[in-house]
């Protein structure tokens, strides 16, 4: 299967296995993520689904709700009291300890806020996103108040880091997120531990989140080239 595909599969089966009727649901962001609005939007239009209520991670996939017709509520909205019962999202890398990063499309901070506030999470990715190590080859997003472009990249560097600031394509300048912020992708060479790493750096100046998630327990559906599915609890 090509990498299309398979992203297409797993957003397909995350909706199929873990989307009920009348749940509120959380929606990630990114090119696999994309698949499950996709196949909840073509289940809530057949009538197979209803009485859904999702709660969008991005611009991007707040678009494709509004493209689709897929109902969408804030976090705050009374009838999801800022809990939800089913959040599916990518991640750019998972490590064996069950840490992810995320962040590769920019919107960590809503993404974090919705996993951690999710009864259950199902993380889709392809296989090859399984890592060793966080943070080594797939930098970790930190995103960053404007204001603190370079006091930030001066303490993550003190940290250990290695700072690039994330530049816009087709526009010139940084990306600028949904948040208003900056992102400084950061590389780490030296071994971390992941909990720790994901409060140290939320602790500078500046920083509104960052791509490290530790603070739950992940379903990961994994898909293997070859198409078979491998589930980690
Ligand atoms: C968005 O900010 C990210 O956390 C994505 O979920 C992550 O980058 C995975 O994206 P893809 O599914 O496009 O690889």
């Amino acid at each position: 299967m090509d990498e299309k595909e398979l992203k297409q599969q797993l957003g397909r089966r995350a909706v199929d296995d873990f989307v009920r009727s009348g749940m509120r649901v959380g929606l990630g962001t990114g090119s696999t993520a994309v698949h499950a609005v996709r196949r909840l939007a073509e289940k809530l239009n057949s009538g197979e689904l209803d009485s859904v209520a999702c709660v969008v991670t991005s611009s991007q996939t707040e678009m494709e709700c509004e493209d689709l017709g897929v109902p969408i509520y804030s976090l705050n909205h009374a009838h999801i009291g800022g809990m939800l019962d089913v959040t599916i999202d990518g991640a750019d890398e998972i490590e064996p300890s069950g840490s992810l990063c995320k962040g590769g499309g920019g919107a960590l901070t809503l993404e974090k806020i919705v996993a951690y506030n999710s009864k259950q999470v199902v993380i889709v990715a392809e296989e090859r996103k399984y890592v060793a190590e966080l943070g080594k080859t797939f930098p970790i997003s930190v995103e960053v108040v404007r204001e603190a472009r370079v006091t930030a990249t001066r303490a993550l560097e003190g940290m250990g880091g290695s700072v690039t600031l994330r530049m816009a394509q087709r526009k010139m300048g940084p990306v600028i997120t949904d948040n208003g912020c900056i992102i400084l992708d950061t590389l780490f060479a030296r071994s971390f531990d992941a909990v720790a790493l994901e409060r140290e750096l939320n602790a500078v100046p500046g920083v509104l989140e960052n791509g490290l998630f530790t603070g739950r327990q992940y379903i990961v559906y994994l898909a293997k080239p070859d198409g078979s599915l491998r589930v980690l609890e």
